[in-house]
């Protein structure tokens, strides 16, 4: 009889452990990030613009998660891979789809016709988007490790 009735505590106690297991592993990103935090300045400065006003939409940790994400369509971009849409340069090496730094410049300060994503070029002014170009490159390693392609070469 006493099994019976020490069966829910032991259920209590797996479920415990359960979530404290889930709750460690879902944190452990986050934790991960914050110690690896020593930005630049230019950087540390485009953050706290970002936490402002774009991490609604990309994502606190740059990944396009944001609250507000579920509902825009096309989704905001996800800076972590590196790829990027708008870029005047060639895929790298390495099969790198980079932008240049003006590239991305331009998509902030002018905004994507046609998407979610607004002309911050009223709002901020140029030095505070070059901090936020510094700033969104640092969610992707890939910024550390290669240089973005050859330019394209427009002139027909
Ligand atoms: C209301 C939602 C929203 C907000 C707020 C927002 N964005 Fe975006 N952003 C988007 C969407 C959606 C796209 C992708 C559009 C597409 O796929 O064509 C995008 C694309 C971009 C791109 C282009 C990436 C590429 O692939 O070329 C950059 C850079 C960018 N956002 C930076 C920012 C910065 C910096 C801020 C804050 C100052 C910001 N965004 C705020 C929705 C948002």
């Amino acid at each position: 009889m006493w099994r019976t009735s020490r069966k829910p505590t032991t259920l209590a106690l797996m479920l415990g452990v359960g979530i404290i297991v889930v709750w460690a592993w879902r944190s452990a990103p986050a934790l991960a990030q914050t110690g690896a935090t020593s930005l630049a300045p230019e950087a540390e400065a485009g953050k706290q613009l970002y936490m402002d006003r774009c991490q609604h939409c990309h994502g606190e940790n740059g990944d396009g998660k944001g609250v507000s994400a579920a509902v825009v369509s096309p989704k905001p971009r996800d800076f972590t891979s590196g790829i990027y849409k708008f870029r005047t340069h060639h895929e790298t090496a390495n099969g790198n789809k980079m932008a240049g730094d003006e590239d991305i410049f331009r998509s902030i300060n002018d905004g994507l016709h046609a998407t979610s994503m607004p002309a911050w070029g009223g709002f901020y002014n140029r030095q505070q988007i070059g901090q936020l170009v510094a700033y969104v490159k640092t969610f992707a390693s890939v910024f550390q490790d290669d240089k973005p392609g050859a330019a394209l070469d427009f002139s027909g």
